[in-house]
C-alpha cells in the first residue's frame, strides 16, 4: 500500500546541506521566501544539468528511434480543453479545517480504500469543509488586455507540445511508427498543498518521452519502457532497495490513463512516486484531432485506408522529485570521519556519493599550502588548465582535512592536490573521493586520467 500521509520528515539534513553548500535556496529569501518555489544554486544547476543530459542522452541517443522536442510553455487554451484539463480530471479533492483554517487535499488524509467517513485535521484534530474540485491549472493573460479573450494557462505537463507537433515532427523526420518523442521543460501546477522542499512544488521540470505505436503492441512497449526507465536509475547508483513500482488502482488513475505505474522511491518521509509509465491509449490524438479538425491519424502506407491513431506510451519524471531523491541517496555520514579532522569517534562528516555523471564538480584544486608562492601559482596553472574540460573549484582555505571534507560533502570525485614535490616532478597527488585512494600523476596525464575515469 502507498504511504499517503506525508509526516515530516526525516529531510531537514538534505535541506541543510542544499542551502548551506549551494544546491538549493528558497526562492527570493530575501523577501521571506515565496510558497514552495526554489532556487538551484550554483552546484543545483550543475547537477539538473547532468540529470537532463543524462536522461537525454539516454532517450535520444540510446534508441535511434527517439528525437527531440521543446515547445512553448503558453499553448492556445484549446489545447487545454481537448487534453481534458480543463474538464475532465486534472482538479484535486481540496478540504478545509473549519478550526485552523488549513487547506489539504482529500485523498492525502483518507486512504481512499478505508472506511472512514469523517476525516479530521490530521494538524489540530478539527472538523473538515465537504470536499470541492479544485483545479490545477495556472492562470495567465496574453496581451495587455485581461479578459476571457486573452486568458491561457501554463502548461501542467509538456506532453501537450509533443501531441500537437506529432505529425510536424513524424512528417519532417520522415519517421514510421513506432517512434518516441522526448521532451524536457517547466511545468506549473496550482497545488493544494506542496511539500517536503522540492518534492511537491507549483513551478517544476519534467523529463516526458511519449512513444507512439501500434494499438496491439501497447502492453509490449509499456513492459520495455518501464524496465529501461528502471534500469536508467540503477545505472545511475540509485539503491535498489529504494526502488519499487506501484501499479496504480483503476479508480486512482488519472483522467487520460488507460494504465500507470509509478517508479516509487523510500524518501525519509516514505515511498513517493518519482515517475509515472503509462498507457495513455488514443485519448490525447483522437482529441486532439476532434477539437482542433485536423486528422491526426497514422497511415502506414498511403492510401492503405488502414489508418488508426496511434497509442501512446508515456514516461514522465520530475527533474527537481529526481535530482531529490538522488540527493537523498547520496547522502552518507561517517561517524569518526574519514579526513582526520573530526576530534572525536562520535563527530559525523557528510559524504555526497553521487553517481560520477551527477556529481557536479568533478575535481577540486588544492595547494598544500598558501604561503608558499610556486605553490599557489602551479595550483592556480592546473586549476585554469583543468577548468576548460571539468567542473572544477579551487580551494586554498583551512587544513587539507578540512578541505577534503568539505569537497566529500558536495561529492566531488577527485581532489588534486599540489605539494613541494609538484614543483620538482610536474606531478600532483589525486584523492578519490571512493577509495580515498592517493595517487601520483604528471600534469601533462592529469586530463585524460579524470577524463577516462568519469567517461
Ligand atoms: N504527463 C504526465 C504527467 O504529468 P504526473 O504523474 O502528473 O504525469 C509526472 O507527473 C512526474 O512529474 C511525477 O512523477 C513527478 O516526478 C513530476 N511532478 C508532477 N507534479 C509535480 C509537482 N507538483 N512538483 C514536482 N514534481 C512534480
Amino acid at each position: 500500500m502507498r504511504d499517503k500521509l506525508t509526516i515530516s520528515n526525516g529531510v531537514e539534513k538534505i535541506v541543510s546541506l542544499s542551502k548551506r553548500r549551494g544546491f538549493i535556496f528558497p526562492s527570493s529569501e530575501i523577501y521571506g521566501g515565496f510558497s514552495s518555489c526554489y532556487d538551484f544554486g550554483p552546484l543545483g544547476v550543475e547537477m539538473k544539468n547532468n540529470i537532463k543530459k543524462a536522461w537525454w542522452d539516454e532517450m535520444t541517443k540510446k534508441h535511434d528511434d527517439v528525437v527531440g522536442l521543446d515547445a512553448s510553455i503558453l499553448m492556445s487554451p484549446e489545447v487545454w480543453k481537448a487534453s481534458g484539463h480543463l474538464t475532465a480530471g486534472f482538479a484535486d479533492e481540496l478540504v478545509e479545517c473549519r478550526k485552523c483554517h488549513k487547506r489539504f487535499r482529500l485523498d492525502e488524509i483518507v486512504n481512499p480504500k478505508s472506511e472512514i467517513r469523517n476525516p479530521k485535521c490530521p494538524d489540530c484534530g478539527g472538523d473538515l469543509t465537504k470536499p470541492k474540485k479544485f483545479n490545477l491549472m495556472m492562470k495567465t493573460f496574453v496581451g495587455p488586455v485581461e479578459d476571457e479573450a486573452s486568458l491561457t494557462y501554463l502548461r501542467p505537463e509538456t506532453c501537450q507540445g509533443i501531441y500537437t507537433n506529432f505529425k510536424n515532427v513524424m512528417q519532417t523526420m520522415r519517421l514510421k511508427i513506432p517512434f518516441g518523442i522526448a521532451q524536457i521543460g517547466k511545468a506549473f501546477r496550482n497545488e493544494i498543498n506542496p511539500k517536503d522542499f522540492i518534492y511537491r512544488t507549483r513551478e517544476f521540470e519534467q523529463m516526458e518521452m511519449q512513444w507512439f505505436c501500434e494499438p496491439k503492441k501497447v502492453d509490449k512497449f509499456f513492459d520495455f519502457w518501464l524496465k529501461q526507465r528502471l534500469n536508467w536509475y540503477y545505472n545511475l547508483g540509485l539503491n535498489k532497495k529504494n526502488l519499487r513500482t506501484y501499479e496504480v488502482p483503476k479508480k486512482e488513475l488519472a483522467h487520460y490513463a488507460k494504465r500507470a505505474i509509478d517508479i516509487e522511491y523510500k524518501f525519509p518521509f516514505g515511498w513517493q512516486e518519482i515517475e509515472g509509465i503509462h498507457n495513455r491509449g488514443d485519448w490525447d490524438l483522437s482529441n486532439h484531432s476532434k477539437h482542433s479538425g485536423e486528422d491526426l491519424k497514422y497511415d502506414p502506407s498511403a492510401g492503405s485506408g488502414q489508418e488508426y491513431f496511434p497509442h501512446i506510451i508515456e514516461t514522465s519524471v520530475g527533474v527537481d522529485r529526481s535530482l531529490f531523491a538522488f540527493l537523498c541517496d547520496a547522502y552518507q555520514e561517517v561517524k569518526g570521519g574519514r579526513t582526520k579532522t573530526t576530534k572525536s569517534v562520535k563527530e559525523i562528516e557528510v559524504l555526497l556519493k553521487l553517481h560520477k555523471d551527477l556529481a557536479p564538480v568533478k575535481a577540486a584544486v588544492l595547494p598544500l599550502v598558501k604561503n608558499k608562492a610556486e605553490i599557489v601559482k602551479k595550483a592556480k596553472q592546473v586549476y585554469k588548465l583543468l577548468k576548460s574540460d571539468f567542473i572544477c573549484q579551487y580551494d586554498e582555505t583551512g587544513s587539507i582535512g578540512r578541505r577534503y571534507r568539505r569537497q566529500d560533502e558536495i561529492g566531488t570525485l577527485f581532489c588534486i592536490t599540489i605539494d613541494f614535490d609538484s614543483l620538482k616532478k610536474d606531478d600532483v597527488t589525486v584523492r578519490n573521493r571512493d577509495t580515498m585512494k592517493q595517487k601520483r600523476i604528471k600534469i601533462n596525464g592529469l586530463t585524460s586520467y579524470i577524463n577516462n575515469a568519469i567517461m
